[in-house]
């Protein structure tokens, strides 16, 4: 009875990772991310492209060796083969499959927004019972995408509905930029929001049908309400930061748990989780609390550290594909755009 290791690198942004998974259990994480962007107030695909091609031999090596193995040990590379910036995708694609022809051992593609949702499998020890049961309905909310997927199996997800402009993130991270407060904006609006008031600013709530959302409007609304109030007070933003922080992450939280609840209503399942960079955010992570207390929801909130990008969420769906049989070709390219 040989072991199952899985490696998994994700390189489809500004971090470069790679983890190693014994029996899905996680034995290392190691990520090296990108300082080199935040002078730019944005992601750089050039510059990412060209860090990643630095850090992913690094890091796989880091990776390997804190699992305490040797690359002639693993049973199959997992890699993200998309969504995410093309020349950022490529490095990671390319190593794996070069790195998996290399030691004669099966590939496996990952998306990854699935990935984000199969975080949620990840497991620290043998006893990890943290996992949520099947089904679940998952709020992933990162960067790049905001969806609500209905988690039937492993490897069976249903987007029951997802944003048709920005992602929740973007917006975060725009309106942030807006108020010259640097980036990412997420983690410094989550900061600012806990010393504001949440009520002190409206600002437009979406009207879409079905369980889509949107968040373009309410980036607008921000930008046209900030413009008013500067022209009126110079130093408005400065003065009022903590409040324009707080009102905002409010409005976006409220328009994420509308949805969720909606589609608690219409599934019936009442085991809800939360994914994605944006599930970082000390306010989604108390509406989860709140509605788990007011509507008897059973709540998954992953570790801070597999919020964000990472290989092993890569890692632990390449293990559950592996046991499906599930491989891909050496042909198989990356793609920038794509849901499940
Ligand atoms: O999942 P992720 O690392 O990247 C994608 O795959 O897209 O998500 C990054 C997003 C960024 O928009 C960032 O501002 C946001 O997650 N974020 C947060 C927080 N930490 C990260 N948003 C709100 N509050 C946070 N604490």
């Amino acid at each position: 009875n040989k072991d199952i290791y899985i490696l998994g690198i994700e390189s489809s942004c500004d971090d470069t990772s790679a983890a190693v998974l014994r029996d899905g259990v996680l034995l290392s994480n190691v990520t090296a991310s990108q300082d080199v962007h935040k002078a730019y107030g944005g992601v750089v695909p050039e510059l990412a492209s060209r860090a990643h091609q630095q850090n992913v031999v690094p890091v796989v090596d880091q990776a390997l060796k804190r699992a305490g193995i040797t690359k002639d040990r693993l049973s199959a590379v997992a890699f993200t083969r998309g969504p995410g910036l093309m020349g950022s995708l490529l490095v990671g694609v390319s190593f794996a499959k070069g790195f998996a022809r290399s030691l004669g051992i099966p590939l496996i593609d990952v998306n990854h927004l699935q990935g984000h949702v199969m975080a949620h499998f990840i497991k620290e020890s043998d006893d990890d019972t943290s996992a949520p049961p099947l089904p679940f309905i998952c709020l992933l909310v990162s960067g790049g995408n905001s969806q609500i997927v209905r988690v039937n199996a492993y490897n069976d997800m249903e987007v029951l509905g997802q944003t048709i402009d920005d992602a929740a993130g973007e917006a975060i991270d725009k309106c942030s930029k807006v108020m010259g407060l640097g980036y990412p904006g997420g983690p410094i609006i989550d900061r600012l929001a806990r010393q504001g008031n949440p009520q002190a600013y409206k600002f437009a709530e979406p009207q879409i049908p079905g369980l889509d959302y949107s968040f373009s409007g309410l980036k607008t609304s921000f930008l046209y309400s900030l413009r008013d109030w500067v022209a009126a007070e110079p130093d408005f933003i400065e003065r009022h930061k903590e409040d324009l922080a707080a009102s905002l992450e409010h409005t976006i939280v409220d328009i994420l748990m509308k949805k969720l609840r909606k589609a608690v209503k219409q599934t019936g399942i009442k085991h809800v989780a939360v994914a994605g960079g944006v599930s970082a955010n000390n306010g989604l992570r108390a509406a989860f609390r709140d509605h788990a207390e007011r509507y008897g929801w059973t709540i998954y909130i992953p570790k801070f550290s597999y919020t964000t990008d990472n290989a092993a969420m890569i890692a632990i769906t390449g293990y559950y594909k592996y046991l499906d049989g599930v491989h891909c070709s050496i042909d198989a390219p990356a793609f920038s755009k794509v849901t499940f």
